[in-house]
């Protein structure tokens, strides 16, 4: 990817070049965010600072897979070459509205682990900036890492609402560069396709069948049961149904893909969230499903110690 900089991203990356910083990306959807991260992200690593990047935006992954938060610390500019998550959390939507608590908590698990690791954080976002709902998931997800620093692209201030609020932190607003390239609806769509393809077509998976008695298995952090056939067939993600088993039924569209995770916790016992106390093993692609079970490819070397299945609703 060639990134052309417009000339006041580089007083940005002076300014972190001390280290020391959480710096969130603010802008709305295509904004130039992500290329921003990876702009002050090759310029740090080629100053000697390793950088931890926290890529929050469910929708538009580019380190992670759709519908996950997730993390890796850079510490020199070859580990670019992989640009691959370290670890992920999955929150089971691609909507950031909806996906929220689970998105601020994410990214706060993440950048708490990074500051003992590396010299500064970025914090990449998603789109969702307008309105009441952009504004508070934005807030929430500012104080809930600290940020010190926000970095707001905008063409004529749509994140100005929420930088008004902001109380000590240092404050860049950015223009939008004139390189930045729109993307329709479909062409989201398949980037999110394509994430996913690729990533399980380079990653040594197995293909496992779990048992429904043998794990327990979450929606947006409430306990469902796969023997339940609008759980397994529902077509209706939108009214909060998963399509869990759409791909099986469905020829090549439509493949849903879980979260597997080693805690056997759920939100009876965690009062705020379902997600809190799990830890995340792997992503996982189902291939099939009935009400006894589920059959799906993963890169965990076995299904010892998975307890908890995290399904979710995005479809790619
Ligand atoms: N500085 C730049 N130099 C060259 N191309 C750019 C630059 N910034 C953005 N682009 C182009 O515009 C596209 C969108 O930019 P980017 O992905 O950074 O936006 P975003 O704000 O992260 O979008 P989203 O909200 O969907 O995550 C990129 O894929 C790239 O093609
Ligand atoms: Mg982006």
């Amino acid at each position: 990817m060639e990134i052309l900089p417009p000339a006041d991203w580089k007083e940005l990356l002076d300014y972190m070049s001390k280290g020391g910083q959480t710096v969130l990306l603010l802008g709305a959807v295509d904004s130039g965010k992500s290329y921003l991260a990876r702009y002050l992200l090759e310029g740090l690593l080629n100053m000697g600072l390793r950088v931890c990047l926290v890529d929050a935006d469910v929708g538009q992954s580019s380190l992670g897979l759709p519908s996950t938060v997730s993390m890796k610390v850079f510490g020199k500019p070859g580990d670019i070459a992989n640009f691959l998550f370290e670890e992920f959390f999955f929150v089971g939507s691609i909507d950031a509205a909806r996906a929220a608590p689970l998105i601020v908590e994410g990214a706060k698990k993440f950048v708490d682990a990074c500051r003992g690791r590396s010299d500064a954080i970025l914090v990449d976002t998603t789109g969702l900036v307008s309105g009441s709902v952009g504004r508070d998931l934005k807030l929430r997800k500012i104080m809930a890492v600290e940020a010190d620093t926000i970095v707001a692209l905008q063409a004529c201030g749509e994140a100005e609402h929420i930088v008004a609020c902001m109380r000590g932190q240092r404050v860049f607003r950015l223009p939008i560069s004139p390189a930045v390239k729109r993307r329709s609806r479909e062409e989201r769509a398949r980037y999110r396709k394509e994430k996913v393809r690729r990533y399980f077509d380079a990653t040594d998976v197995g293909q496992y069948i779990l048992q429904r008695n043998s794990a327990g298995f979450l929606y947006m952090g409430r306990r469902v049961d796969i023997a339940d056939r609008l759980i397994r067939e529902s077509h209706a993600a939108k009214d909060g149904l998963m399509a869990l088993c759409r791909d099986g039924r469905h020829g090549d569209s439509g493949h849903t893909y879980p979260g597997l995770s080693d805690s056997g916790r759920t939100n009876t016992d965690h009062a705020d969230s379902g997600h809190a106390a799990l830890a995340m093993v792997a992503p996982a692609m189902i291939v099939e499903c009935d009400a006894d079970s589920i059959e799906f490819l993963s890169p965990v070397k076995s299904l010892r110690g998975i307890a908890t299945v995290l399904l979710g609703d995005v479809t790619v």
